[in-house]
Order: structure tokens, then C-alpha cells, then sequence
């Protein structure tokens, strides 16, 4: 065997075994610069092929060529295995549990006033309301005078609101929204007017300067106070729950005469009294009356003709009542916490 081939087959030989052993990537690569290398033993050893007898050399060259692939494949198969066995060992050291549930997005919900005033919708709709709606910035007429409670009148006290330039106020009630339709259209009325409204109260657990009412009105011939109780109770057994009992008490409004206040039993105490109700064993719900005459003619129906009902309510009041909630401060303030629980 001619020295040219002896040499190749144990350059071979070596590398072989070399890579067999290699301990890393970085020894594979050191192996590919001793033998493939510029300078490295199979190179060198295709350079001393210029040496050897023309006629031999076609067949010397193809031998060391082939010896050069051989030792370039094997060099790439060892490391493409190497890197596998990494990735793996990796894999298994980053453990990932693929059933865990991912992250879930961010998202809003209905606040609990809205929630509360649309269940509230709902239940006058089913009963033919419709909807109505006026602006939070009134005038002395359409909040007051047209509402039977002229300038002197002592009712206005307790309605003492925040005025604006030019006679203007921020409205204390959606009544002049009944005013505005009566005004506007002619009877017969059945309407709810939802929405917020303002008095010159300090906060505390259950006042706050902006709060938030339905009103209702309903007008046609031959209205009872019969129809304002059972319409009412109706209501009170829709909101609540069949087993909701309510009371009617006589009060004063200027605009309703006669006027009640509806209450129903302590849904806390179940009617023994605690603090929720002041130990009265029964809670506010709201105020309600006939439509005084007085009323009709400012917005000029006849009063000898028509006759109807009117009932106001504050949502925020209602939507404590059904969510345990003693603060009505909460719903005003926009704490995530506590909004994230509706
Ligand atoms: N507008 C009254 C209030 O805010 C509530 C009410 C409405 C009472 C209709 C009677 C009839 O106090």
C-alpha cells in the first residue's frame, strides 16, 4: 500500500474515533479545524497528493475526497445529535404543564347602578312604560313651580340643589322630565324617567350630593289610587321576589295629593329590626301619589278630565338593598375592587 494511502486511512481511523468521543459542541468544532481546517490533517494530506504518481492519483484523490466527506458528514451528524440531546435535556429541566389555564383577559362588567336601574326597566316595560329622559340642567319652572312648589314653598328645603348662571340648577329629581313630556305630548301618559340627580346633601353612608331616581307617571281618565297600589306592589313582587311585603304610608309631597310612602319589610332582619332599618323593621322604598291638579294645569291638561299617578324612586337605594351593600358612597367611587365583584 502506497504511504499516501496508509496515511489517509489512518487520518480517517483517528478522526473517527475522535468524534465518536467528542465531549461537546465545542470539541466537535476543535475537531473540525484540526482535520478540515486550512491547515488540518486531511487538507494537508489532499495537498501531498501532487506527490504521488500521475497514475495513481486519480484514484488516491477519490479515495481522500471520499475519506473529506465521510469525516464532514460525520462531523454534522454528531452535532445536529448533540444539539437534539440539549433541547431535550433543557426541556425536561424547564418542566411546561400545558393543561394549566392560561391568563385570562381583562374584562369590564355592567355596574351594579345599571344593572340594578335595568332590572327596574324591565319590570315597568312589562308593564307598557315607556321611557323617557330630560336634561340634568333644569330651570326653576320645570323642577319646581310647574311642580306645585312655588319659591316660598317650604317643600324646597328639602330639595336645596346646586344653581347655576342665568336661574339654572342641577335638577332634584327626574320630575321635570314628566313635566317636559306632559308638555310635549297628550295624554294618556305612561312613562319612567331614569336618571341622575343632585342636592346640596353631605356625604355619608346613605346621602350623597349626586344620586340616581326613577320616576314614573301615569295619566288617563279614571286612574284610582288603586292602580298606583297594585301597580306598586307589582313591582315590589317583581323586584324582590314574591315573598316581599310593603306597606303604604300617608305623606306629603306638593305635587301628589294624596301622597304615600311605600315601605317594604326589612330585607335584613325580616322585620325585628336592626341598624340597616333603624330598628323599624321596615325600609323606604319610595315616595308616590296622585297627580295634583295643580300639576296638570301648568302643563296644560284639563284637570277636570284626566287623572293619574306618579312615583319616584332612588336607585341607588335599591341597588344597596339588593346587593348587602351599606355604603352609598361605593358606587360612586370607581374602586376596581369593589366594582369587580359584580
Ligand atoms: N320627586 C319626589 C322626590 O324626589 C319623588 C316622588 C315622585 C314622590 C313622584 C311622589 C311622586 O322626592
Amino acid at each position: 500500500m502506497s504511504d499516501f494511502l496508509q496515511k489517509i486511512e489512518q487520518v480517517e481511523q483517528e478522526a473517527r474515533g475522535r468524534i465518536a468521543g467528542a465531549g461537546g459542541l465545542e470539541a466537535l468544532e476543535a475537531l473540525r479545524l484540526e482535520y478540515l481546517g486550512r491547515k488540518g490533517k486531511i487538507t494537508r494530506v489532499l495537498h501531498s497528493l501532487g506527490s504521488v504518481s500521475a497514475g495513481e492519483r486519480p484514484a488516491l484523490g477519490k479515495r481522500a475526497n471520499q475519506v473529506k466527506e465521510a469525516v464532514s458528514g460525520l462531523l454534522d451528524r454528531r452535532r445536529g445529535e448533540m444539539e437534539q440531546a440539549r433541547l431535550r435535556d433543557e426541556l425536561s429541566r424547564h418542566k411546561v404543564d400545558v393543561t394549566l389555564p392560561g391568563e385570562r383577559p381583562w374584562s369590564g362588567s355592567i355596574h351594579p347602578l345599571n344593572q340594578t336601574l335595568a332590572r327596574i326597566n324591565e319590570v315597568f316595560f312589562s308593564m307598557g312604560f315607556a321611557l323617557a329622559v330630560g336634561p340634568e340642567v333644569e330651570d326653576d319652572f320645570h323642577n319646581f313651580d310647574a311642580l306645585n312648589t312655588p319659591a316660598d314653598h317650604p317643600a324646597r328645603d328639602e330639595h336645596d340643589t346646586f344653581y347655576l348662571e342665568g336661574g339654572l340648577l342641577l335638577r332634584s329629581h327626574t320630575s321635570p322630565v314628566q313635566v317636559r313630556y306632559m308638555q310635549n305630548n297628550p295624554p294618556p301618559v305612561r312613562i319612567i324617567a331614569p336618571g341622575r340627580v343632585f342636592r346640596r346633601d353631605t356625604s355619608d353612608a346613605s346621602h350623597s350630593p349626586v344620586f340616581h331616581q326613577v320616576e314614573g307617571l301615569y295619566v288617563d281618565e279614571h286612574v284610582a289610587f288603586g292602580d298606583l297600589k297594585y301597580t306598586l306592589e307589582q313591582f315590589a313582587r317583581l323586584m324582590f321576589g314574591d315573598e316581599v311585603r310593603v306597606r303604604f304610608r300617608p305623606s306629603f309631597f306638593p305635587f301628589t295629593e294624596p301622597s304615600a310612602e311605600v315601605d317594604c319589610l326589612c330585607v335584613f332582619c325580616k322585620g325585628s329590626g336592626c341598624s340597616v332599618c333603624g330598628q323599624s323593621g321596615w325600609i323606604e322604598l319610595l315616595g308616590c301619589g296622585m297627580v295634583h291638579p295643580n300639576v296638570f294645569e301648568a302643563v296644560g291638561y284639563d284637570p277636570e278630565r284626566w287623572t293619574g299617578f306618579a312615583f319616584g324612586m332612588g336607585i341607588d337605594r335599591i341597588c344597596m338593598l339588593l346587593n348587602d351593600i351599606n355604603d352609598i358612597r361605593l358606587l360612586l367611587e370607581s374602586d376596581v375592587e369593589f366594582l369587580s365583584q359584580f
